[in-house]
């Protein structure tokens, strides 16, 4: 597909261009993943390498020619022109893990909120438009507020799934304080009231295919803005939810996010409400438990 592909015709105002810059960070990704790069740690098990700080680099010039005005906020330390009316929350490589391992799956995430003058540092403005990326399979995700989410210049739609019974979902795991995260919990209990939780690596991406219909819903604590910002439009745009665990309308600061089709969104709510107030567990057998059944069973 070429970038001419890419929706003037549906009246998108800055995916154009951003998606532009989002391929060309792509490009650059596709050649560093093919011959490798030295990773670095930031903390704990939270990785960089000097394909994460290039694309930030990069993407930054870029969407300095493309839009002058706008302010940056980037995962590898940009902070431009906050003070604008709009901004990018800029994730230049999400997925660094799987980058650093030969893993198949990353991608750029590239978010665009307006911020009305008199809106608080810490105030919400709103998400108008998001582009992800996965330079791999040259799939593009765009959305602009109020028109629409394109996979490769074509709408996309959230799933069809009803019910938690016939979902398939995913998470991801923090990489800093691994020890504070109680994540484990719910992975076990959504795994075995679906067909699956699959954890692969990238929050935009997981944003992205609950987006396409291919996840039925995404959860996972403790994202940044950059993370998400792109892949909550995404998943709005076409037709699904996002919120909090509990249902409030999800900001962009906080420390929980559930994104579904909409259709299963009231269903995960109420488990998770179970699961926060002790209840629902369902029991598995401890690995010691385990242990003395396969002793008995060789005796
Ligand atoms: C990470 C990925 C991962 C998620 C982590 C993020 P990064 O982003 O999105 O899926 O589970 O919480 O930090 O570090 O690869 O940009
Ligand atoms: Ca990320
Ligand atoms: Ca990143």
């Amino acid at each position: 597909m070429s970038p001419a592909d890419e929706t003037p015709a549906r009246g998108f105002v800055w995916v154009p261009k951003a998606a532009a810059i989002a391929r060309e960070a792509g490009a650059r990704l596709r050649e560093f993943y093919a011959q490798g790069v030295e990773t670095e740690y930031k903390g704990d098990v939270d990785l960089v390498t000097v394909a994460d700080r290039a694309m930030e680099k990069l993407i930054r010039a870029r969407l300095g020619e493309a839009f002058p005005d706008h302010g940056i906020f980037g995962e590898e330390g940009t902070r431009e022109r906050l003070e604008a009316e709009f901004r990018w929350y800029v994730d230049p490589l999400d997925g660094t893990t799987n980058f650093a391992h030969g893993f198949p799956q990353f991608a750029v995430s590239m978010g665009l909120e307006q911020r009305p003058a008199g809106t608080a540092p810490d105030g919400d403005g709103t998400l108008v438009a998001g582009i992800i990326y996965d330079p791999l399979r040259d799939e593009l995700f765009t959305a602009e507020r109020g028109r629409g989410a394109l996979l490769n210049g074509r709408r996309m739609q959230v799933s069809r799934a009803r019910e938690l019974a016939e979902a398939l979902l995913a998470t991801g795991f923090p990489s800093r304080k691994r020890h504070a995260s109680p994540n484990i919990h719910f992975y076990q209990e959504f795994t075995l009231r679906s067909h699956g939780v699959r954890r692969a690596g990238s929050a935009a991406l997981d944003l992205a295919y609950v987006a396409c219909g291919r996840l039925d819903a995404y959860w996972e604590f403790n994202l940044n803005t950059w993370d998400t910002a792109a892949g909550i439009l995404l998943v709005e745009e076409a037709g699904g939810r996002v919120t909090d665990f509990a249902g409030n309308k999800y900001r962009l600061a906080s420390d929980e996010i559930l994104a579904s089709n909409a259709a299963v969104h009231d269903e995960l709510i109420g488990l998770f409400a179970d699961m926060f107030a002790g209840r629902g567990l369902t029991p598995i057998p401890t690995p010691q438990e385990l242990a003395e059944r396969r002793k008995a069973r060789d005796q």
